[in-house]
């Protein structure tokens, strides 16, 4: 029922410079991986095969990687290198992806509101490629728990883990009534606020489910920190007129748009994914 998951990769990736001047941040490997295939492959498993991607300019290595590679795959078949291809063969052959862009980087909130001519008229899920995240063996990846939880509430749902108080101005931060075990109706949402004025801890991550009303929302909202058309203003304009959940996602994440976050993440997929193979 959710069919396609939207990936705003247009942000310049100034944390990363020089890295990223003529690179995209999403292609920033972890190992050997870059960072937005992690991402296909959580929407995937999630039951999500449409995946519309926001780029930019100096992006196209992303539309390269989800393609075919001729002279390299001529190179190399029959050898026993063709393995390393295997995973995005697989994701190529079973994944539509779309692309848009964006011309000017006017917020995420106007990321999404561009990729409304990839998602039309339906439910879809938004996933921020530098928000890596994994879960234990045996429990559900990050975006299909929230799949799950969309399917009994019908209602955008954005992902929210507790961080330190000091580090509320990094988020956009929600208040809100625990209504389940995890799961909260929210009341308030405020982008990067000082930790005086957050409304909690609970911070937004890079995973969102959101019905498509959100589009004629975005298009009448006013830019909002930063000058930016930000998403939190609005999902609080929805949440005032019908319901916004947050859902604290059981798993783990690392924010690789900061180095210290990619670094920790690198670490992680080094001992458990890459390895373990
Ligand atoms: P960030 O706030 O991390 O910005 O964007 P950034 O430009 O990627 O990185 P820094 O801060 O300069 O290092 C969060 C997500 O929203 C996307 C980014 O690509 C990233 O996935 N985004 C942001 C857009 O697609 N367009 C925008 O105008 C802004």
């Amino acid at each position: 029922m959710i069919r396609k998951c939207l990936f705003p990769a247009a942000g310049y990736g100034t944390r990363f410079l020089p890295a990223t001047k003529s690179m995209p941040k999403e292609m920033l490997p972890l190992v050997n991986k870059p960072l937005i295939q992690y991402g296909v492959e959580e929407a995937l498993a999630a039951g999500i095969n449409g995946m519309a991607i926001v780029t930019g300019r100096g992006k196209r290595a992303i539309e390269d990687h989800f393609d075919i590679s001729y002279e390299l795959e001529h190179q190399i078949a029959g050898t026993s290198k063709e393995a390393a291809l295997k995973d995005i063969r697989h994701l190529i052959n079973v994944c539509t992806f779309s692309y848009t862009r964006q011309v000017e980087m006017k917020g995420l909130g106007h990321a999404i509101l561009t990729g409304e001519t990839l998602i039309g008229n339906e439910p879809f899920a938004v996933l921020l490629a530098d928000d890596y995240c994994v879960t234990e063996s045996g429990e559900d990846p990050v975006l299909l728990q929230m799949v799950k939880l969309y399917q009994k509430y019908r209602c955008s749902i954005v992902a929210i883990e507790e961080v330190p108080h000091d580090e509320t101005s990094k988020y956009g931060v929600i208040g809100g009534v625990e209504e389940a075990p995890g799961v909260y109706r929210v009341r308030q949402m405020v982008e990067k606020p000082d930790p005086a004025d957050a409304p909690s801890n609970l911070a937004i991550i890079g995973r969102y489910i959101l019905t498509p009303d959100i589009f004629d929302i975005l298009r009448v909202t006013p830019p909002g920190r930063n000058g930016e058309l930000q998403i939190t203003d609005a999902l609080m304009t929805q949440a005032t007129y019908g319901r916004v959940l947050g859902f604290k996602f059981k798993g783990r994440r690392f924010d690789c748009g900061s180095v210290e976050g990619f670094i920790d993440a690198t670490n992680y997929a080094y001992q458990h994914i890459y390895k373990r193979k």
